[in-house]
């Protein structure tokens, strides 16, 4: 299986670079203070100017928004608020014409309350949807163990359980262990659960054969319940990823999952590095962020000027990872998420940003922008809760594309705006960063184009540490592919720093990006000295 998996990659997934869209913050066209699908096509030529090759979409279907869109009552309707089906079919097209590819975020695990296969299965009588959601059995049996459930919500008696908000109501796929105490645990193979998975397929088929890409896919490992190991919902996942092998073969299919080893032997081509599942991804980048339990404790990440972090927090967990997956799927690492509040930006200055894209830009796998990151778009702790964000509201503000009215975002009036503008009057915007060479639009562009330009630096070429010791700066690694290799290191402390490695190397590496001078040969050795917050791609041995 596993092998099949590694030969049927998408060949366009080695160069892709992705871009978040959170579409109702990023561009307005008809002056209802919402963004919109006509808005991001007519802003395709920027994205492409990025360098951008992929596209996710947050959820952009018919909804009632208590979760932003991620409670979809309808999986085939484009959310009016946004356009029509026409427009994204027309915003595939027109990407693709951009080569750049669509992915949509397919919510599996649930509903919204408003979905009328919800509705239906609220009704006592029996129905073809009675089994869709996960029922109790009593609406008086409300404390079941390791879910949360509703009660009282419907005539049915019974408790529904939840995936997430009381509003998105759990999509029933069965039970890998049902309680035999408990015969509302269905089985996975029971009718309601392998019904369910056939709509799983209709809606990926519906936006396959329009024009999408693939999916992001929602909280991928939650469908199976008490399921071990999660065997069963990666046996589910598996089945996906054969049928689309065989239809749709060039799609690709990324998890929310937290867990590259155990998404990709699940089928995923790539799962994401995040801050809760997978340990190390705040160590690695955000500050002072608490991603609740589980997740890294408060402290320093590694990039930052301090320089108390420690990349082995990261490191670690990610070569595990990697040693896993190396040659069967990728690893993504987003700069953000609609999720991950603060941003990126917060507390660092654009030297300091600029290192954390020559990072991310020279990994393995597949890098993930957040849109705005690329400016250094600030967020807000404190703004109220819009759409069921909370906390994470204030990382899903308005893109801000000029020094005009909203920043460009909408015409509307300011009180019609989906989110505030950040009052700052120094924000930075898109217009102005594209005037001014030394922006760090400019730099991530050029970042972005070296990727491109060295295959050795993209998404399955060999990754393998130079230098990275706990508490210590640079973090320096080696990226190579047939006979190119090259070289990245990483100073995000403010202080100078030195180190000594092995290559074998005649010649003194050749500068890409970054600073000159800061090596010296010694036999086999390279020596190099970097100053404070900084960070440079050489050539070792070229193609
Ligand atoms: C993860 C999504 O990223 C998040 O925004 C959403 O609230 C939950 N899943 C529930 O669907
Ligand atoms: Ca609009």
């Amino acid at each position: 299986m596993a092998e099949n998996i590694a030969k049927s990659k998408p060949a366009w997934l080695e160069e892709a670079v992705f871009y978040e869209i959170y579409p109702q913050s990023y561009y307005d066209t008809n002056g209802d203070g919402i963004g919109d699908l006509p808005g991001i096509i007519s802003k395709l030529d920027y994205i492409q100017s990025l360098g951008i090759t992929g596209l996710w979409i947050n959820p952009c279907f018919v909804s009632p928004f208590q979760d932003a869109g991620y409670d979809v009552a309808d999986y085939y309707q484009v959310a009016p608020r946004y356009g029509t089906n026409d427009d994204l079919k027309r915003l595939f097209s027109e990407a693709l014409q951009r080569g750049i590819r669509v992915l949509l975020d397919l919510v599996p695990g649930h509903t919204s309350i408003d979905h009328p296969w919800f509705k239906e299965s609220c009704r006592p009588e029996r129905n073809k949807y009675s089994d869709y959601y996960i029922w109790t059995d009593s609406v008086w049996k409300w404390e079941i163990p390791g879910y949360k459930v509703v009660s009282g919500f419907s005539q049915r008696n019974a408790c529904y359980i939840t995936n997430f908000f009381y509003s998105q109501p759990a999509l029933n796929y069965g039970f890998a262990c049902p309680d035999p105490n408990q015969p509302w645990q269905q089985p996975v193979d029971a009718a309601g659960p392998q019904q369910v998975r056939g709509e799983l397929k209709n809606i990926m088929r519906y936006w396959l054969e329009m024009g999408a890409s693939g999916f992001r896919v929602d909280m991928a490992g939650s469908l199976v319940k008490a399921d071990p190991g999660l065997r069963e919902t990666s046996k589910l996942w598996r089945e996906i990823r054969e049928w689309l092998d065989v239809e749709f073969p060039g799609a690709c299919i990324i998890s929310e999952w937290g867990n590259p080893s155990q998404a990709i032997s699940a089928g995923f081509h790539m799962d994401f590095t995040l801050p809760f599942g997978m340990p190390g991804y705040t160590a690695l980048l955000r500050k002072h962020y608490d991603a609740g339990p589980g997740s890294d404790p408060y402290g320093f990440s590694f990039f930052e000027a301090v320089g108390h972090g420690n990349i082995l927090e990261f490191l670690d967990n990610y070569l595990y990872h990697y040693s896993l997956t190396q040659g069967k799927g990728l690893i993504a690492i987003p700069t953000g998420n609609h999720d991950i509040n603060p941003r990126l930006s917060m507390g660092r200055s654009v030297n300091e940003i600029e290192l954390i894209f020559l990072f991310l830009l020279s990994m393995p796998g597949v890098p993930f922008i957040y849109y705005g990151d690329e400016i250094g778009m600030r967020s807000f702790g404190n703004l109220p809760s819009k759409e069921g964000g909370y906390n994470r509201t204030g990382a899903r503000t308005p893109m801000q594309w000029s020094n005009e009215m909203n920043a460009g975002f909408s015409t509307a009036e300011n009180n019609k705006l989906y989110l505030p503008i950040d009052p700052d009057p120094h924000k930075p915007n898109v217009e102005q960063q594209e005037n001014d060479p030394h922006s760090l639009l400019h730099r991530v562009q050029k970042l972005m184009a070296i990727r491109k330009a060295h295959p050795a630096l993209q998404a399955s070429a060999r990754f393998e540490v130079l230098f990275a010791e706990a508490g210590r700066y640079p973090f320096v690694y080696k990226r190579s592919v047939d006979d190119e290799e090259i070289l990245i290191a990483l100073n995000p402390a403010s202080s100078a720093v030195q180190a000594e490695i092995e290559v074998r190397a005649g010649n003194l590496p050749r500068t890409i990006y970054g600073p000159d001078g800061i090596f010296t040969l010694h036999n086999n050795h390279l020596k190099i000295s970097m100053p404070g917050i900084s960070g440079g791609i050489y050539q070792l041995k070229e193609a």
